[in-house]
């Protein structure tokens, strides 16, 4: 008579044998020897394999000016479907984030922790790997997509490249693979033709999303991919990338100075300070209601609509950010924070879970928010609001 445990573990191979790689290997972590030595599902629920982990991550620069921790302790994860917005100043760390989720740094630079991208390490993957995942794993659209693209070659052939390399397909199917990208990023097929300076600075950032989305990537950086833009393609490229999300159940990350636009456009938010992420939680509520001074004078820089005060005081915050070689002791934001106290310039604040009280999961790294005070003073008066008619008064 057959061993129940072995037709156990068959019904397993078998269901293994229909679904996708990654979630197989969910599927086999989750099972372990019964105590006949026989193997059979674990009773402990399957645990996906998220599509990315960040964990504890650290990076430093070598260069002649010395060592440059540019992040420091990030952890993050992402779901298949979901978008996280990264926002900080300039000098925060966000692009060395994103070139260290696939490794695309100068060999000297130091990286420790852990980037698990669909259950694999990518900071321990062998070279061959690595390549293949780029492109096909994960990519990115990188800052500045007018320096990106090769001027001396067409576009059409520029987004055929990674087709080529990663996949073993003829010219003529990679051509007729270019077309049917440039559609989808709302580009006309003669455009193929055309060199990176025959275009304007938004469609050059539909062909770098192309270019991202070439290889069917489970996992898409958006590096500042709106930034140079104006505000009505701005608004095109960014319901482009959510159409993408939407339809492809993709993963993106998408980087940007400006929280507003992170805010409107991803389910979270990791906002960073000096290298650490300093604020964590859904996008709208961080937008709405800081619990970070830092993400609170962020999202104070954008002046609210019909608000007078805000029209004619638009609120910045005083100072720079520091120099990741030279940084403050305690809080790295208390030289620049208008509600510090004493234990700020002394104690480092870990990013910790806040007791919110709408519910939200919010992470905070501010001493003054883990005690549950206010980050921000009530303001004296209610903001006036402005009729039609004074808006449209000269
Ligand atoms: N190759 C490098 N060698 C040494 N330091 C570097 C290097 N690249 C970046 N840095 C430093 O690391 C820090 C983080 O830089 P990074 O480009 O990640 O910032 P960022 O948040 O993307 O800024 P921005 O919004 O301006 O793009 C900065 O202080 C920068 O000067
Ligand atoms: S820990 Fe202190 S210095 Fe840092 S953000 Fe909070 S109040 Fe400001
Ligand atoms: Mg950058």
């Amino acid at each position: 008579m057959e061993h129940g445990g072995n037709v156990g573990w068959r019904l397993v191979v078998h269901l293994a044998a229909r679904i996708h790689d990654h979630d197989r290997r969910t599927v086999f972590q989750s099972l372990r020897p019964c105590a006949r030595g026989c193997h059979q599902p674990a009773a402990t629920k399957v645990r996906p394999v998220s599509l990315l982990e960040i964990r504890d991550l650290h990076v430093t620069y070598h260069s002649s000016r010395g060592t440059v921790p540019a992040v420091r302790g990030v952890t993050l994860s992402l779901e298949p479907g979901q978008t996280i917005g990264v926002a900080g100043e300039s000098g925060c760390g966000k692009s060395t984030l994103a070139q260290a989720i696939l490794r695309l740094l100068h060999p000297s630079t130091e990286l420790t922790g852990e980037i698990v991208l669909r259950g694999e390490d990518v900071l321990s993957m062998r070279w061959g790997r690595l390549r293949a995942v780029r492109w096909t794993g994960a990519s990115i659209v990188f800052q500045g997509a007018m320096h990106v693209l090769n001027p001396a070659h067409r576009i059409g052939q520029q987004i055929a490249e990674p087709i080529l390399l990663h996949e073993k397909v003829s010219g003529g199917e990679a051509d007729r693979r270019v077309l049917e990208l440039l559609d989808q990023v709302g580009l006309p097929s003669w455009r193929a033709e055309n060199h990176p300076h025959e275009l304007s600075g938004g469609q050059l950032q539909r062909v770098m999303i192309a270019m991202a989305l070439a290889c069917n990537p489970e996992l898409i950086i958006a590096d500042e991919a709106t930034t140079a833009l104006d505000v009505m393609v701005q608004a095109q490229v960014l319901r482009l990338l959510a159409r993408l999300v939407r339809d492809r159940n993709v993963g993106m990350i998408m980087i940007s100075h400006d929280l507003s636009v992170l805010s409107d456009n991803c389910d979270r938010v990791a906002v960073m300070y000096a290298g650490k992420v300093v604020e964590m939680g859904a996008a709208h509520d961080v937008f709405a209601d800081p619990r970070h001074p830092y993400t609170e004078a962020l999202a104070s820089a954008f002046p609210v609509v019909g608000d007078r005060q805000a029209r004619g005081r638009p609120r910045g915050l005083a100072g720079d950010p520091p120099d990741p070689s030279d940084l403050p002791t305690g809080c790295t934001f208390h030289p620049r924070c208008p509600i510090a106290v004493e234990p700020c310039r002394t104690t480092e604040p870990p990013l910790l879970t806040l007791n919110h009280a709408q519910g939200d999961q919010r992470d905070s790294s501010c001493l003054v928010a883990q005690a549950g005070d206010p980050i921000r003073p009530a303001p004296a008066t209610e903001p006036t609001r402005v009729t039609e008619l004074e808006e449209c008064a000269p």
